[in-house]
């Protein structure tokens, strides 16, 4: 008798509870908060001008870029498909010897038939001062032979989170030799 009553009182509740539990998932994924809640009510966002020098080092026995896809098309002038994964130095000066402030970690692709555009994906890890251990995160189009570029900031961690701004590059040196780049980054993101 007990167990015919459970039986049934499990089979009348289960479609019931399922159906309000969903219905609760569906509402509670996504809620809104009060800035207060992050503890970003008192605290302005600001806006930071970084600047380094980005080195993309191919050349010698120590690359800090290596091509870890190369074209599928044998006579494209653009080399497109080919894919670099980096780990590039940042420095203070345009010197490989000044201070090293952070690494980008990511990879650049050639991405135009036509010319010589690059998708780049990179994190800054950031190694020095009171931003070390935040990150920048940028995302972009790097038509590398335009004398200045433009990439957005996509994101940030650590004392970056909530990052959105630009990076502007220009082109500091390449060797046609060893086709060692360095690039000058200044950096403009809105932080809290
Ligand atoms: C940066 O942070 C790492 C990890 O906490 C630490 O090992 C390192 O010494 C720090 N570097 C500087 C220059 O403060």
């Amino acid at each position: 008798m007990f167990i015919q009553f459970s039986i049934l009182f499990l089979l009348s509740t289960t479609p019931f509870t399922y159906l309000i539990k969903a219905k609760q998932d569906n509402n509670n994924f996504v809620r809104s908060l009060d800035h207060k809640a992050l503890s970003l009510e008192n605290k302005k966002e600001k806006l930071s001008h970084l600047k380094f020098y980005w080195h993309d080092i191919v050349s010698g026995n120590n690359p800090s870029s290596i091509t870890i896809v190369p074209s599928p098309l044998k006579n494209s002038a653009t080399s497109f498909g080919f894919v670099n994964m980096i780990e590039n130095p940042l420095t203070l000066g345009p010197k490989l010897s000044s201070k090293l402030v952070g690494k980008a970690q990511g990879f650049y692709a050639s991405t135009s038939l036509s010319e010589v555009d690059l998708l780049m994906a990179m994190n800054f890890a950031i190694t020095q001062g009171k931003y070390n251990g935040s990150t920048i995160t940028i995302l972009g189009r790097n038509p590398i032979l335009d004398k200045v570029r433009e990439m957005p900031i996509v994101g940030g961690s650590g004392l970056f989170q909530f990052a959105r701004g630009y990076a502007q590059l220009r082109t500091h040196s390449f060797s046609s030799k060893t086709n060692d780049a360095i690039v000058e980054y200044n950096i403009y993101v809105l932080h809290y």
